[in-house]
């Protein structure tokens, strides 16, 4: 009966997921439009940018606004009081490999009040604070199960604290709820200003929101080295991410798994899902402001390649699956390589080949890295094994 019911739900939710995939998705290489992508380098104005200065004083500003305007909204920076509080440790948590700390965070703004659940554990052998990965978590909550009864890929904690990092996450449901009537139910309340406007933030940018508080609480752990923190998110969560970075420098890294639309992969190649699906789809996600662009993507001032620019020069790890043609893997790997001027400007040269590599065939070193790993879209053990990997990378070499 249970195995029943299991194969009824997987059918169900198969079917909801093609539901959200319309007859006319382009997945053939050659209709992909002939496009333009907006000049990074230039500013509105057409100055050319030839320096990181020019390009940190005069460019990136506008592009930042540009993106808050009309995709995700801003992330405002500014609340009354921030409160941290220990709910909960075990030194020994993990056989002793590890200590937990189960964190509640509140944040409070014109006598409103916001709590974000911050799961954390620490590797027990370090002998300086530690670097860390911090999970925007879109899935279920058990996939960050601070007991370790379950134990989740998408999630692999162990993993984690054996390679010597500390592993955190934070649920977007405390931040905003993930449903197209329920999202203004979190941060939203601090900053009702936003929910009226039509370039006001919603639910993703709310996400990120949140990944900053848990920054704010990383510069006060002294077990954790807050300039070593990488923000780490999938799919919708891979959005975020990049959007959390791109706002608050403090992350050192930013991981973006298999984020396609709106996320690491560019939008003026429509393939996959499109700017209209999305925004019909998953009307909380982006401002009001994005919907113009519905059909329209070739009228955004801005795409994503400019978001990844936005984190340079801090090293960024975009990646898709092979199965999730949806998650455009091609425009994901478009979107570094034109970033890569940016980078340029820092001395940072990209490692990335001309064309995108070959299935389960990593680069991992900074600043630039990709991967296609065979299968689903999804967060397994062999995306983190990666990041891994690129953090060592260039924790290591800087
Ligand atoms: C849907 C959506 C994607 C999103 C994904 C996810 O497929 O269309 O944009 O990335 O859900 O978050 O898993």
């Amino acid at each position: 009966m249970k195995s029943l019911l299991s194969i009824f739900f997987i059918v169900i939710s198969a079917l909801s997921i093609k539901a959200q995939r319309p007859a006319t998705t382009n997945y053939d290489e050659a209709k992909v439009p002939v496009y333009t992508l907006p000049e990074v380098l230039k500013t509105g104005s057409g100055k050319a940018i030839k320096s990181a200065k020019a390009w940190e004083k005069l460019r990136r500003p506008e592009v930042l606004e540009l993106f808050a305007e009309n995709i995700y909204g801003p992330i405002p920076k500014d609340f009354d009081e921030i409160k941290f509080s220990l709910k909960n440790e075990d030194r020994n948590s993990m056989n002793g490999k590890a200590h937990l700390k189960e964190v509640l965070i509140e944040v409070f703004r014109n006598h409103k009040r916001i709590a974000i659940n911050l799961t954390l554990f620490i590797p027990n052998n370090a002998k300086s604070p530690s670097p860390a990965f911090l999970l925007i978590n879109n899935r279920g909550k058990e996939n960050t199960d601070p007991t370790r009864l379950v134990k989740s890929e998408f999630w692999p904690a162990e993993v984690l604290i054996e390679s010597g990092y500390a592993i955190a996450a934070i649920h977007v449901s405390d931040m905003a709820p993930d449903d197209k009537n329920e999202f203004m139910n979190g941060v939203l309340q601090l900053y009702p200003e936003q929910l009226n406007a039509n370039n006001g933030m919603r639910a993703i940018a709310a996400w990120g929101w949140g990944a900053s508080r848990v920054m704010d609480y990383f510069e006060t752990d002294p077990q954790i080295d807050a300039k070593r923190v990488a923000i780490t998110g999938h799919s919708r969560g891979g959005k975020a991410s990049l959007w959390a970075a791109a706002n608050d420098q403090r992350f050192a890294l930013c991981i973006s798994n298999c984020s396609g639309n709106t996320g690491a992969a560019l939008a003026r190649r429509q393939f996959g899902e499109r700017v209209k699906v999305i925004n019909t789809t998953f009307p909380h996600w982006f401002n009001t402001n994005y919907k113009k662009y519905n059909d329209h993507e070739e009228l955004l001032p801005v795409d994503q390649h400019m978001l990844i620019s936005l984190i340079a020069p801090r090293p960024v790890y975009a990646t898709n699956a092979s199965e999730d043609l949806w998650a455009d893997p091609k425009g994901t790997f478009l979107s570094l390589k034109n970033a890569e001027n940016v980078y340029g400007l820092y001395g940072k040269k990209s490692k990335l080949p001309e064309v995108a590599p070959g299935l389960n065939t990593p680069i991992t070193e900074p600043p630039l890295a990709y991967h296609n790993r065979e299968g689903k879209h999804d967060l397994r053990v062999y995306d983190w094994k990666q990041f891994i990997r690129f953090a060592d990378n260039y924790y290591r070499k800087k």
